[in-house]
């Protein structure tokens, strides 16, 4: 499926949490030291909301800061996309929220839920509407309040999990020489105990027994995702190239999933690239899920890194399971 470049990224932005947990901190609360997780992980800190606030709060700040940049008024946007597992609520979604918040009142609002892998699917959806000729200003937001669903007393998740939004704006654009080239997004259910939140859905309603049992925290084979993630994030990215007949060296970025800092590597060695082409925040922000891409993005837009007309590949992972990636001339 090639087709003219004709969707773009015209704004970013970013909202962290001020609140930072140190491996130091961890180690008061949980039996681990810093030097395992920075081994295991490459995880140095990570970010947590403070209480009273939400997922919505976070992706409002990012939101406005990628309208803010892109120039676009709330009231244009045609849609609003929200990729998050930890929303406000089961139900209303928290897009619905957030457009109220910008009363973008033009707008249709829906979450999409994908694991980790939930920026690729949203941006991929905001692309197809563009290209469909359905709307043209779209804002797709990837945001994650994991803290509030991580056992802090478990210290193989308690570790890897922090909280951040990033947001993009896509919009309908005039040059074809630039813009979202090409994606391909993937699942497999058969893993889907392989990372889950065991109750508080319909198959298991919250109860007493419930939360004395400890079943509202994410659960993780974290041996299992590893191999998963390796195998899938080189398939996906040479997927990718396959639809321009690219190779890997042409790539100016690759920006992966940040789950840990160990599959990062292994990737970048396998394709014998340099480190420059991977962006990291797993070290300062550790694992926000559907925000890490968006993060890293807008932080490498910032950092003046990311540059017009750069060749760019985006490939997650996650719960579901889930995977896919996203092919774009910046
Ligand atoms: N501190 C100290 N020791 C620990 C900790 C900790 N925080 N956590 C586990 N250990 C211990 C284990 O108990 C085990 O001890 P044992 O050998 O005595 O049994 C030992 O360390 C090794 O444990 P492993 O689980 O084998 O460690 P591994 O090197 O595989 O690292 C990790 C675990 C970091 C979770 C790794 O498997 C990983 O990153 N997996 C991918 C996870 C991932 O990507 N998840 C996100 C998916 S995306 C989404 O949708 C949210």
């Amino acid at each position: 499926m090639i087709k003219p470049c004709n969707s773009i990224i015209t704004g970013t932005g970013a909202a962290l949490p001020d609140q930072v947990i140190t491996n130091r901190d961890l180690e008061e609360m949980v039996e681990t030291n810093n030097e395992w997780i920075v081994s295991r992980t490459g995880i140095r800190e990570r970010r947590k909301l403070e209480a009273g606030l939400s997922n919505a709060d976070l992706s409002e700040r990012a939101a406005r800061e990628a309208l803010s940049r892109a120039g676009v008024d709330p009231a244009e946007l045609d849609m609003i996309l929200v990729a998050t597992v930890t929303p406000d609520h089961h139900t209303p979604s928290t897009s619905c929220i957030l457009q109220a918040r910008l009363e973008a009142f033009k707008a249709g609002a829906m979450d999409i839920s994908a694991g980790c892998t939930g920026f690729i699917y949203a941006l991929s959806v905001a692309h197809q509407f563009i290209y469909s000729g359905a709307y043209r200003k779209v804002l797709v937001v990837g945001v994650e309040i994991l803290t509030r669903f991580t056992d802090w007393e478990d210290r193989s998740t308690c570790v890897l999990f922090g909280d951040g939004a990033g947001a993009v704006v896509v919009e309908a654009a005039t040059e074809e020489s630039r813009g979202i080239i090409d994606y391909t997004l993937k699942s497999d259910g058969r893993g889907a105990r392989l990372l889950y939140v065991p109750a508080g859905g319909s198959a298991l309603p919250a109860s007493h027994e419930t939360v004395s049992n400890r079943m509202h925290y994410l659960v993780m084979n974290g041996n299992e995702i590893f191999k998963f993630a390796v195998k899938v994030v080189e398939n996906t990215l040479f997927e990718l190239l396959q639809k321009v007949n690219g190779k890997p060296e042409e790539l100016d970025m690759i920006i992966l999933h940040q789950a840990n800092l160990r599959i990062i590597d292994h990737i970048r060695k396998h394709l014998r690239l340099p480190p420059e082409k991977f962006p990291v925040n797993i070290d300062r922000l550790g694992n926000t899920s559907s925000a890490t891409i968006p993060i890293a993005m807008h932080e490498e837009i910032m950092a003046g890194r990311l540059k017009e007309g750069d060749l760019v590949a985006m490939v997650a992972f996650g719960a579901g399971l889930t995977w896919g990636g996203v092919l774009m001339r910046w």
